[in-house]
């Protein structure tokens, strides 16, 4: 079988949610799940993470696989629901729902629930993507009051900056003084918020990105946060090269020897979801030394340097991110984020658990 795995490690998400225990103790837990628990799979993930308060997801057919797996705490829609049929099934199925439009506004006015629904109403706070603009949201925090289909409130906003020196003090002050004498518990935290920001983890945090062991922030490790990586792609070497100086290597010959190179040539490509833009440079692993990728990631393939390695050959074991090469290196060498990986891992890549 081709060697390539991504290994999932549940004890290291179990760690990283004790952080954020850590980090928040006050607060409830609503771990983000969505886009398959960034790659690492919805079900085993939750079932690792039992110990969290709710589960945060984009979808309702998300939100009814962990009804179907016996999930009976907290279930948060994340861009609420987007048609009448899916708030009468949120309710049904105690599944609370973000209202962040006119439209899910009008649609809860107009609806009839089987049960009350937990609602949790955001605010644009600054970030200009979701949410109602601050002169506007506490009439609508009691008009949904007022509504009896309304079983409760959250207030809710997501910080564009908690990640980067800006911080979140401005939205923080708009999102204070805009609900501002309303008595609802609050969720504003994601996990730079979490990690960083320890006045904005109020009643429920909503961390991801920092439950897989990948950071939020581009200036300080995962490791430095005491998070553990989830994931650990793996594979081998499949076939050994001997570059002379001035022959190159894979498509566009890009990467060209100045000395003697030896290559080694992984089984992982982009087709798996290895970063196609990842430049000669980037960290590699191989027999746990580290070394860098070589020349353009092909399709199922992508070349690194061997020549200091002495020992490596076919069959030689290559980390592509995990404990060792940190998923957050792998990305800014390509330029984009541990996110964008992690979710981007392909179908056809066989997962591994490890307990
Ligand atoms: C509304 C909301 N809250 C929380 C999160 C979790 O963010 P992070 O993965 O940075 O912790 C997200 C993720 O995109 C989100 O959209």
């Amino acid at each position: 079988m081709r060697p390539l795995t991504a290994t999932i490690d549940l004890a290291a998400l179990r760690h990283n949610l004790e952080v954020v225990r850590r980090c928040a103790p006050q607060a409830r837990v609503m771990a983000v799940v969505k886009a398959n628990a960034y790659g690492h799979g919805l079900e085993r993930t939750c079932a690792a993470l039992t110990t969290a308060d709710g589960f945060a997801v984009l979808g309702l057919n998300e939100a009814l696989t962990l009804r179907a797996l016996g999930w009976a705490k907290s279930i948060l829609l994340l861009e609420g629901v987007f048609d009448t049929a899916e708030l009468i099934a949120a309710a049904e199925h105690d599944v609370a729902v973000v209202v962040h439009n006119d439209r899910q506004v009008e649609m809860l006015a107009n609806v009839e629930l089987p049960r009350p629904i937990w609602v949790f109403l955001k605010m644009n706070s600054g970030m200009n993507r979701l949410g109602f603009a601050p002169p506007d949201y506490k009439a609508i925090a009691l008009r949904l009051q007022a509504l009896d289909k309304v079983a409760n409130i959250t207030l809710m906003t997501h910080f564009a900056t908690a990640d980067e020196t800006t911080g979140i003090a401005t939205q923080m002050q708009v999102f204070d003084a805009a609900s501002a004498g309303l008595d609802y518990p609050r969720s504003l935290a994601n996990s730079a918020a979490v990690l960083r920001h320890a006045e904005s983890h109020a009643d429920w945090v909503r961390p991801g990105i920092m439950l897989y062991g990948a950071s939020p922030c581009v200036d300080v490790s995962a490791a430095a946060f005491g998070l553990r990586p989830a994931m650990t792609l793996r594979s081998e070497i499949i076939a050994v090269q001997h570059l002379t100086p001035g022959q190159g290597v894979g498509y566009g010959l890009q990467f060209v020897a100045d000395k003697p190179i030896k290559v080694g040539v992984v089984a992982c490509g982009y087709a798996d979801g290895y970063p196609r833009h990842a430049p000669t440079g980037t960290p590699v692993a191989v027999n746990g030394q580290l070394t860098r990728a070589l020349g353009r990631v092909s399709m199922d393939m992508l070349c690194v340097d061997l020549t200091d390695l002495p020992q490596a050959d076919v069959g030689s074991a290559v980390e592509l991110w995990g404990a060792q090469i940190p998923v957050d290196d792998v990305a800014h060498a390509a330029g984009t984020v541990g996110y964008e990986l992690l979710c981007a891992v392909a179908p056809r890549v066989p997962v591994e658990v490890i307990e």
